[in-house]
């Protein structure tokens, strides 16, 4: 009997919702972020798309809950519901439930988002304001949709718009009205109810033993500890647990952080190892997939060009954005990086996701450390990872199809020795290997 967390160890989209779904016991938990998740889970060739619930939804004998932490999209949140229901999932109250205390997005935070989160490159779900509206003391929780009657709901939403639309007229944005707000609070309030929660402690403690924490987004970009300002608003690391559950008797016995074989960010900030460098980031946050496949129709992850190399890997590791449609910035992996997910996170196990992508590479190089103004740091500098220049050590390659191997003395022996690589140097040992994304495409150990 134990209890497990997964925890993105970059900066989101490592496969997290495939590795729930495989270590998912009775009860998946989340705690943090909103609907700029964007798990994408592949079970016998279907193909599911989750923002706002858990992973464990897609198994039948699974309990879902939404700790206090998570921001909820009403609309998005029966919207989701509805889609999996035509794909055969029935999510029905007994197997989700929601806190009654977790905030509510309100329709002029996506409006706020929209106007104000260019610059970090923010999935405009609203995530940013609605977070610094709880700790300003303002926001709107799922209870106050039951315990207020229609008035006061009305007059505290009003008091916020004023506020909204003051801040709005700065970005000369015309102003939200009071309707515009109010009417998917009001349509979505009964079909929510019994969803809604009181004793979500409770209900944790009672699965105590077989819990499975699935985070959102990942360590770097964590409000706190990641690469502030181009960050998410919430603690993707072990901490939000805590604070976005409230479930304080439960002890985490495996943190598990979930590694991409190679590196991808989305938005803006910084990223060592980066392919291409300032021009992929610069592409990628200007363009869409329908761009680069017109323009890039033939390209190799052998280029000698960095950033052709970039966009051969984004294609083939299919790195477009599962809320956003966004290419992401793709990259090697970041072992000086991975070290500090370690110590952050107190990990006590690894998963690598897409070990396959890398397949025909005939080097992977793989950094081990930085210099910062031409030398070697020994600390990691969180604070200026824009500066540091990353050190590498190169790995051969390996070329035979690896999608069908289920054991790692069957991976060829480069394969193993890119893995035990990152083992050793991490000092972390490596629980699951994905080769595919499918969820019997994986290596156990
Ligand atoms: P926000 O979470 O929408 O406020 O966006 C803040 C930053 O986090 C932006 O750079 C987003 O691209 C990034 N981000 C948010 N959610 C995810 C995710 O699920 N995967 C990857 N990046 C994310």
């Amino acid at each position: 009997m134990s209890n497990t967390a997964v925890i993105g160890g970059q900066w989101g989209d490592e496969g997290k919702g495939k590795i729930v779904d495989l270590l998912a016991e009775e009860c998946v938990i989340r705690h943090q972020g909103g609907a700029n998740a964007g798990h994408t889970v592949k079970i016998n060739g279907k193909t599911y798309v989750l923002h706002l619930l858990p992973s464990g939804i897609l198994r039948a004998e699974t309990i879902n809950i939404i700790g206090n932490g998570v921001l909820i999209d009403p609309i998005q949140i029966l919207d989701e519901i509805t889609e999996l229901k035509k794909q055969g999932i029935d999510v029905t109250p007994d197997r989700l439930k929601i806190s009654h205390i977790a905030p509510l997005i309100m329709q002029y935070n996506r409006v706020l988002d929209a106007v104000s989160g260019g610059k970090v490159g923010t999935t405009g779900r609203a995530i940013g304001p609605t977070y610094a509206d709880r700790d300003d003391r303002i926001g709107l929780r799922v209870c106050d949709l039951y315990l207020l009657s229609d008035q006061e709901l009305r007059e505290k939403v009003e008091d916020n718009l004023k506020l909204k639309n003051h801040i709005l007229k700065f970005y000369n944005h015309p102003p939200v009205s009071l309707e515009d707000v109010m009417e998917p609070l009001l349509r979505s309030r009964d079909a929510l109810e019994p969803f809604v929660h009181n004793d979500i402690k409770r209900i944790i403690h009672e699965h105590d033993g077989s819990l499975l924490a699935e985070g959102a987004q990942g360590t770097l970009l964590d409000i706190c500890h990641g690469t502030y300002p181009f960050v998410t608003s919430s603690n993707p690391t072990k901490g939000g647990i805590y604070t976005g559950t409230g479930a304080g008797k439960i002890t985490w016995d495996n943190i598990i952080g979930i590694l991409k074989a190679y590196t991808t960010r989305v938005g803006e900030g910084p990223f060592p190892t980066e392919l291409g460098g300032n021009d992929s980031a610069e592409w990628c946050s200007t363009h869409k997939r329908e761009d680069e496949e017109r323009k890039y129709t033939n390209v190799s992850i052998n280029d000698s060009d960095d950033f052709q190399k970039g966009v051969a890997l984004r294609r083939v590791g299919e790195e477009y954005g599962a809320t956003t449609g966004r290419p992401r910035r793709t990259g090697w992996l970041d072992l000086a990086l991975e070290q500090y997910v370690v110590d952050v996170n107190g990990l006590t196990g690894i998963a690598i996701t897409k070990l396959d992508i890398l397949t025909g590479l005939d080097k992977i190089p793989v950094c081990v450390g930085y210099k910062l103004n031409g030398e070697e740091t020994i600390h990691f500098p969180i604070e200026q990872l824009q500066n540091c220049e990353p050190i590498y050590t190169e790995l051969p390659g390996w070329n035979q199809d690896i999608s069908n191997v289920r054991k790692l003395e069957n991976l060829p022996k480069e394969a193993q020795n890119y893995l035990l690589f990152i083992q050793d140097n991490l000092n972390t040992p490596i629980i699951n290997v994905g080769v595919g994304p499918g969820r019997e495409q994986t290596i156990k150990l």
